[in-house]
């Protein structure tokens, strides 16, 4: 709604930075303000408007707005105008990602800086650099608890350098991504040092009560995060004698966003990270923001506004910037971080789709793509413009957060299934591979969750331990099968470092103090370089999932149907071992995508096939280049298998994209 005292205060306030009204990126700013200013104000007034001075905070954030527009650094804001008119620029098929930690895969960000080919030459465009701001010494939950939000820690080197590193990775056309951990701070952060120092100022930044009557009644409802390693949602702090809220470990104070000024704070610090360069910001533990005594004190309506606000306050500064909503929890729920009701669409932009990737563990471990199928069905509906972001591994553990129901109607015990898989990852199942270990598991729930690397769970690093070729031939073909799925699902894939070289467990974490209470450094590897470089040798493990995973993202980025705006239907191949799902476009591209989830032959019907419209015998595989293998009227699978079925015409088109040329000259592909 149009509100012209708003509006006028507004440019008044503009007016007194700076005499800039000629200038188009000012413009822009002013006309994107103008378009946000009610909803902000809106929205501003549901989280904070029965205190009393929250008219002032109201208008200190819009001086914080105006002043992060007015230090976002020319190009970022010229960059921010194009993305406004192509919001395809985190939705398309050519994106395909990598997370990892700088110093474990590289050192410094200096020698960070020289490894940026090697993730190039995999076809990696976009880079999520794991927490890298100052941290304290020791425990810190691998940069997780920040104490500066501003300084780069200097184990990593400084901000300058990684302003460096954002601007190279904008001339090279690739995006970055870094953490903002929104939730809490570490407790050497300054404003938790003058909390613990007595300040009343910094203690409502923090939830700090003065015995356990409030925080009693706040765990009657909320979970354990770490029962093993941090019990408990708060902390005694011996020299207040009082209680603060540590839902995370005991160096992670959590944030009161029930205070304005936490609000403004760590939107400046928001922006400020948009300003270094960051393309795409992965929201940490946005379930937590807002706590409500008696209940969870997660997903709350209020920690949807926070996000809502955070959203509606960089769309006015800073446009070309995403949101990940890092919110592992149940499918239902996690939809809501895309935005609902009034602000469907307008919540963050990306959410990590840990559902997907669960059940995809499940069916390797149950060799059975039943549950996969009917769960990855169940997932709703996304608002259009939003994506997934789909993986394998990343620096957590899995959680087995399955609809309990789906699990009842196919007859299986939700306790039972869920001690299977657990049992089945660290090994302790009869024909198990994996060599995982189970993480956080709580005795008062029975509840566990899974740790390990890729390889160490596909059963890869336990059959090049027992030197078995056909083990490792059989896990080789599985890591690239999951692989092919995450590449051509949909959204957004994003590879763990070290997978592509299939790195096993390390478990040097275990020499380390501040590390050896939390399992998950396990697949926290630091980079083996020795390994990398077989990559080069084809008949090398390292070799044939380097290569493997390279042809895979060339053939995504030619296969403009698998870019997530296009639509997606999980079909029942009719095969319970192979799961089936197709991807079609408006401009008539079309892709089935077939898995064999176990280590034998299978085979599906040719009337799978017939029915989505194909012609079978006329149809072509994107991975080999050449016809899929039939058997009477039966398309044959091999173990761990994979095709990309596609038509003729789709296929005529693929082969003319311009990643045909490296395809053609670096794999043996259509012979
Ligand atoms: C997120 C991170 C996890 C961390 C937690 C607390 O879930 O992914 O590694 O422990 O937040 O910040």
């Amino acid at each position: 709604m149009y509100d012209p005292k708003l509006h006028f205060q507004f440019r008044q306030l503009l007016s007194e930075k700076e005499n800039v009204k000629a200038r188009q990126e000012y413009e822009a700013f002013s006309q994107r303000a103008f378009a946000n200013l009610s909803r902000i104000k809106n929205l501003f007034t549901r989280l904070y408007g029965n205190q009393k001075n929250w008219e002032t905070q109201y208008w200190l954030l819009m001086e914080d707005l105006i002043q992060t527009f007015i230090d976002r650094p020319v190009e970022l804001r010229r960059q921010d105008m194009n993305r406004e008119a192509d919001r395809d620029w985190y939705l398309n098929e050519k994106l395909v990602g990598m997370m990892l930690y700088v110093d474990r895969f590289a050192g410094k960000l200096d020698d960070f800086e020289s490894k940026v080919s090697y993730i190039k030459e995999l076809g990696v465009n976009w880079i999520h650099l794991m927490p890298l701001l100052k941290s304290p010494e020791g425990s810190n939950d691998g940069g997780y608890a920040v104490s500066d939000y501003r300084a780069v820690d200097p184990k990593f080197g400084s901000m300058e350098e990684l302003r460096r590193i954002a601007d190279k990775l904008r001339g090279e056309d690739m995006l970055l991504t870094l953490d903002m951990v929104m939730n809490h701070t570490a407790d050497e952060h300054e404003w938790a040092q003058k909390a613990r120092s007595g300040d009343p100022y910094y203690q409502d930044f923090y939830y700090f009560f003065d015995n356990r009557s409030m925080p009693d009644w706040y765990e009657e409802g909320m979970p354990e995060v770490f029962p093993q390693s941090a019990p408990g949602n708060f902390t005694h702090i011996p020299e207040l004698n009082k209680w603060v809220m540590t839902v995370f470990h005991n160096y992670q104070w959590d944030l009161n966003y029930r205070n304005p000024i936490v609000f403004r704070e760590m939107m400046k610090i928001l922006l400020f990270l948009a300003n270094v360069g960051v393309d795409i910001i992965r929201l940490d533990a946005v379930a937590f923001t807002w706590k409500i005594p008696g209940s969870t004190s997660q997903n709350t309506e209020e920690a949807h506004v926070i996000l809502q606000l955070m959203k509606a306050c960089a769309e006015v500064v800073a446009p070309g910037f995403a949101f990940i909503a890092e919110a592992i929890v149940a499918p239902h729920e996690v939809i809501r971080y895309f935005g609902e009701g009034e602000s469907y669409g307008h919540e963050c932009e990306i959410a990590y789709n840990a559902t997907f990737m669960a059940l995809l563990w499940d069916a390797v471990a149950s060799e059975d793509t039943t549950m996969l199928r009917k769960g990855a069905q169940a997932i709703p509906a996304k608002p259009d413009g939003t994506t997934w972001i789909n993986y394998l591994r990343c620096h957590d553990d899995i959680g087995l957060g399955f609809d309990e129901n789906i699990l009842h109607e196919l007859g299986k015990s939700p306790y039972h299934h869920k001690k299977y898989l657990v049992d089945y990852y660290s090994g302790n199942f009869k024909g198990s591979m994996a060599l995982g270990a189970p993480f956080a598991f709580n005795p008062k729930t029975g509840d566990a969750r899974i740790s390990g690397s890729l390889a160490a769970l596909a059963g890869l690093e336990r059959a090049i331990k027992d030197n078995n070729s056909e083990l490792i031939d059989l896990a080789i073909q599985k890591i690239l099968m999951l692989h092919g799925i995450i590449l051509s699902y949909g959204g957004l894939p994003m590879i763990y470092y070290g997978d592509e070289i299939g790195m096993g467990n390390d478990h040097s974490y275990l020499d380390d103090p501040d590390k050896s209470y939390d399992n998950r450094w396990m697949h926290r590897p630091i980079m083996d370089w020795n390994k990398a470089d077989k990559r080069v040798d084809p008949a090398s493990p390292e070799g044939r999932i380097y290569k493997g995973l390279q042809k895979l993202i060339l053939l995504r980025k030619s296969s403009p149907e698998f870019a997530d705006q296009n639509s997606l239907s999980i079909e029942d191949s009719g095969n319970p071992f192979v799961f089936s799902f197709l991807r079609w476009n408006y401009e008539g591209a079309k892709t089935l995508v077939l898995s064999n989830f176990t280590s034998s032959t299978h085979f599906v019907r040719t009337e799978h096939l017939s029915k989505l419209g194909f012609i079978p015998y006329d149809m072509r595989d994107k991975l080999s280049g050449s016809a899929p293998k039939f058997y009477h009227d039966l398309i044959e699978i091999p173990p761990y298998g994979q095709y990309w079925l596609t038509d003729k015409t789709t296929f005529d088109a693929f082969q003319a994209a311009e990643e045909m040329e490296a395809l053609q000259s670096q794999f043996k592909w259509g012979v």
